[in-house]
């Protein structure tokens, strides 16, 4: 896993001054850019997820479902869930999804978002982990893990690809998190 870490570390790009002045913005595509970094992305993640949530790479996990958060966590939420013998459920911005909704509004960094997710998604008690590719101030996974307990869910945790954690993002969750890499430097928005 130490090693799978460090390569997909050197395929990440970092772009200074997007979308605004004094932002670095970590640009994680050309991880499924190629077909090597993506496989090694999905396979890292499954190892992750495997040694933090008590599963075994290759039986059936005891998660139930991944949640993945609308857009980026969309990348990766089905193939991870697909390894872990789990199913996939998305959380969406608002107005996308058909049918009763459970609803969250959260902040951003200028003015608010709205997610949602279909309330029959998820079946109460079933073992959720959420995913996302970033975890900044915290905002959007809080919103998410709110959804998840509002349908029933049991959140077992989080696991993003990176933490901003000067920005402390993680005191606003209230279940474990983990993160393929850690300590990154940069700050990411849009
Ligand atoms: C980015 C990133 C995370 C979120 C983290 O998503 O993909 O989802 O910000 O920020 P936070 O911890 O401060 O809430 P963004 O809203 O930019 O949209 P996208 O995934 O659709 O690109
Ligand atoms: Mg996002």
């Amino acid at each position: 896993l130490a090693r799978l870490k460090v390569k997909l570390q050197n395929g990440l790009r970092q772009f200074p001054d997007f979308p605004e002045p004094g932002i670095l913005f970590e640009d994680i595509m050309p991880l499924f850019a190629s077909h090597d970094l993506h496989s090694s992305l999905i396979t890292a993640l499954e190892l992750q997820v495997a040694s933090v949530f008590g599963t075994t790479t290759g039986e059936k996990s005891d998660i139930d479902v991944i949640v993945g958060l609308e857009s980026r966590g969309f990348l990766f939420g089905p193939t991870l869930a697909l390894r872990l013998g789990a199913g996939f459920v998305p959380v969406r911005k608002k107005g996308k999804l058909p049918g009763e909704c459970a609803t969250e509004t959260f902040k951003k960094e200028y003015g608010e978002d709205v997610f949602q997710m279909q309330s029959d998604a998820i079946k109460p008690g079933q073992k959720v982990v959420i995913v996302d590719d970033i975890i900044a101030t915290g905002g959007t996974a809080a919103a998410a893990g709110n959804l998840v307990q509002k349908l029933g869910g049991k959140l077992l945790g989080y696991i993003f690809m990176m933490e901003l954690d000067f920005l402390k993002g993680r005191d606003k969750l209230n279940a474990p998190v983990h993160t393929l890499f850690s300590g990154q430097d940069a700050a990411l928005n849009s």
